[in-house]
């Protein structure tokens, strides 16, 4: 039997998890909503709530688990890629409570736990993993890649933004229709409301698998400007219908290139990580591909789809089965590929 707690907090969330064999024990998530009032992280602000938030995290988590610190194998935290400040915090913590307990600490690559949560089982019954190649679109706040997954650990970028990130895309666009922040959760509730085609936004024309969404930002700048230069109540009076429109750009690009990906590498089996795949528009369009294209699809729940401990458990589960373990001198690295 082996038991890891999972620290995550590479961003704005702090997070602890434990996960037994492959199977998810609890997974405790605090956001931090002090960066609302500034329209997105402020780094500093997002290092000293992680420092409030951890302590109490991993405490719930090992509660919720029911199980003593004592019966951990070994601590797994996100060494990066993130905020430096923020990651500084996880791993110091990993850092001390595995001195304490004498268990090593294993370090996680933060996008490889996207791709791997969707190996988490739910329960001991819960086979719906996916099986080797495939194809997983990760999209975040961060990040918008396509991912071939080979096995646990040999995964290649084969197509990313060249700019900005899907999530981010959504965010800004929230923001300049002076929408709360983060904006993508918001965007997806109006948009259910909205025609997807009552305004047209600009798709980039970039070259093989790789996207790009700040033309889109641009486009969609463009057309609050033009119209609230005749219409001061425009974007009030059209939040549906652009969010919807906007939604469904955004979607349209990811799954072109996505599509495109995996019928030139011959993969039938796509999976979809990271904050965006909460989007239910996206959601839904990978259930209509899979139909189309005859895909083997896997959408993670929830409560895997944004930063969580989970998935850092999971990978840190993986890593300990390979004896992967991680010296106490090492530091966390804001930048770092797959
Ligand atoms: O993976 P994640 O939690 O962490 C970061 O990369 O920071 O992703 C957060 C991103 C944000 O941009 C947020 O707006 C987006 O995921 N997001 C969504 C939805 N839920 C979260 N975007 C669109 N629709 C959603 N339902």
């Amino acid at each position: 039997m082996v038991t890891i707690l999972g620290i995550e907090s590479s961003c704005d969330d702090t997070s602890a998890a434990i996960i037994r064999d492959g199977v998810v024990l609890s997974n405790v998530i605090a956001g931090q909503k002090v960066h609302e009032a500034y329209g997105g992280v402020v780094p500093e602000l997002a290092s000293r709530a992680h420092q409030q938030n951890i302590i109490p995290v991993v405490d719930q988590a090992i509660l919720q688990a029911g199980i003593k610190k004592e019966e951990l194998n070994a601590v797994a935290f996100t060494r990066g890629p993130g905020l430096l400040g923020s990651l500084l915090v996880g791993t110091s913590f990993a850092k001390g409570f595995v001195s304490a307990l004498n268990i090593p600490m294993i370090e996680v690559n933060h996008l490889q736990a996207h791709v791997l949560s969707h190996f988490i089982k739910q329960d001991e019954k819960d086979i719906n993993q996916p099986s080797f190649p495939f194809l997983c679109l990760l999209v975040s706040g961060g990040n918008s890649q396509i991912i071939l997954v080979r096995s646990h650990k040999d995964m290649e970028v084969v197509g990313q933004t060249i700019d900005d990130a899907a999530g981010e895309a959504f965010d800004k666009c929230a923001k300049v229709m002076g929408l709360p922040y983060p904006g993508g959760p918001v965007i997806d509730r109006l948009a259910k409301m909205g025609n997807p085609k009552a305004f047209q936004l600009s798709k980039p024309n970039i070259p093989g698998y790789d996207y790009s969404f700040s033309g889109l930002k641009t486009s969609f700048l463009y057309l609050l400007r033009d119209h609230l230069a005749q219409d001061p109540d425009f974007v009030e009076n059209n939040q549906a219908d652009l969010s919807a429109s906007l939604q469904a750009t955004i979607i349209d690009i990811l799954m072109n290139k996505l599509s495109k990906a995996a019928k030139d590498l011959k993969i039938k089996e796509v999976a979809v990580a990271g904050g965006v795949s909460a989007n239910s528009g996206l959601r839904k369009a990978f259930e209509e591909y899979a139909e189309k294209y005859k895909w083997k699809i896997h959408i993670p729940p929830f409560a895997f789809t944004t930063d969580n401990a989970a998935m850092v458990a999971m990978s840190g589960y993986f890593k300990y089965l390979d004896k992967e373990f991680t010296a106490l001198d090492i530091a966390p690295f804001s930048r770092i590929n797959i």
